[in-house]
């Protein structure tokens, strides 16, 4: 197989969100919080939430549609790579479970986890193993199911997210000018305080104690973390622009994780591109963590709004700190 100059692109794409819709009014029943906070603080109206399935049932119906769009062969699929922080299990593998699922043969895979920036990681992962060679057809998943690790008590967290997940198909583009071309990634263990489940790992294992302690549940310094990402996600994105030589009218989208409308805005801002194209969509899904940015891409993609060699420049802020941005050129007719 020929690998220089291989350059990856997004062949096909799909998501998932379950059908369950909670809207603020669902917490303004139960907390002391209001539409009016979540609305302004957020830009969340609503979200979804599966109480009863496992990340990787999110996972299958993106997957089985993205590669039915494609109209390959799932047998094609070599690679199969899931980010989420929410793995149905800590073992076996979230990247197990969908291969058996989905009934491919003769593939390897793994869960990534990076948190709000997990696609984004995988996704320069399964670059490489596309442009080395080493990898066909790569299938990525990104997603949560989040409301497995929310205290619904919680004002400051349980608002915040949502359950869906997206797939896309990484394979060789033909044309030099379409796929992947940069990412910009980052990672600072220093944030491990500020987002974080305390217990449930190796660390702190589950025990009647951990559990009466909630402990197996998101922890936030929701302004320690807004203060991070507002300057990690315009940092790394403006980084990445400016070494592309990109300008602001050469961006067709602006794809950023979906956490916080107002990081959202910062980021667009420090980029220079207006709210038209920046993908939002946290409106109606709220923080789907590593699902946020497949599920951007996906909803554009089935609008019709993205054409091909569109500048994309994909950006993401979270848990770790984990953060990052992408650029990359869009490759579907
Ligand atoms: N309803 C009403 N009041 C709430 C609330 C809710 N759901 N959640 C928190 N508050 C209160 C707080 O208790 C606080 O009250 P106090 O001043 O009396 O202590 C007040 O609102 C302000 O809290 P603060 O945390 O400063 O608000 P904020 O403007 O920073 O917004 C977040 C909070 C969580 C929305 C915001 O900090 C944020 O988005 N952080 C980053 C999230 C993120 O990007 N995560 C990483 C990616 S996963």
């Amino acid at each position: 197989m020929k690998t220089e100059n291989r350059r990856a692109y997004i062949s096909s794409l799909a998501h998932y969100v379950p059908e369950e819709v909670y809207s603020n009014q669902f917490f303004e029943k139960r907390l002391d919080t209001s539409d009016e906070w979540i609305r302004t603080r957020t830009g969340i109206s609503e979200r979804r939430f599966a109480f009863n399935k496992g990340t990787s049932e999110l996972m299958l119906p993106a997957a089985e549609k993205a590669i039915a769009r494609r109209g390959i062969d799932k047998q094609d699929i070599d690679l199969i790579i899931c980010a989420t922080i929410t793995p149905d299990h800590v073992f076996p593998s979230t990247a197990c479970l969908l291969q058996n699922k989905l009934g491919i043969k003769h593939c390897w895979g793994f869960d990534l986890a990076a948190a709000c920036s997990g696609f984004l990681f995988a996704l320069e992962t399964a670059r490489r193993f596309i442009e080395s060679g080493a990898a066909q057809r790569v299938l990525l998943c990104g997603g949560d199911r989040m409301s497995a690790i929310l205290d619904f008590e919680d004002r400051s967290t349980c608002v915040l997210f949502g359950d869906g997940a997206g797939a896309i198909i990484l394979e060789a583009s033909d044309d030099p000018e379409i796929g992947v071309f940069d990412a910009n990634l980052r990672i600072d263990g220093a944030g491990k305080d500020f987002l974080y489940m305390p217990a449930g790992g190796s660390a702190k294992p589950p025990s009647a104690e951990t559990v009466a302690n909630k402990e197996h549940y998101v922890v936030q310094d929701g302004r320690t973390v807004f203060r991070a990402a507002v300057v990690g996600m315009a940092d790394v994105t403006a980084e990445v622009m400016e070494r592309n030589n990109l300008r602001a009218e050469d961006v067709a989208w602006l794809v950023p994780h979906q956490a916080n409308m107002r990081i959202i805005g910062a980021t667009a801002e420090r980029m220079g591109v207006s709210s038209d194209k920046v993908m939002v969509n946290i409106d109606r899904y709220g923080n789907t963590t590593a699902g946020t940015i497949p599920l951007c891409l996906s909803e554009w993609y089935d609008a019709g709004k993205i054409q091909y060699g569109d500048r994309l420049i994909l950006s993401s802020f979270g848990a770790g700190y984990t953060w990052g941005s992408v650029y990359l050129r869009w490759g579907i007719k």
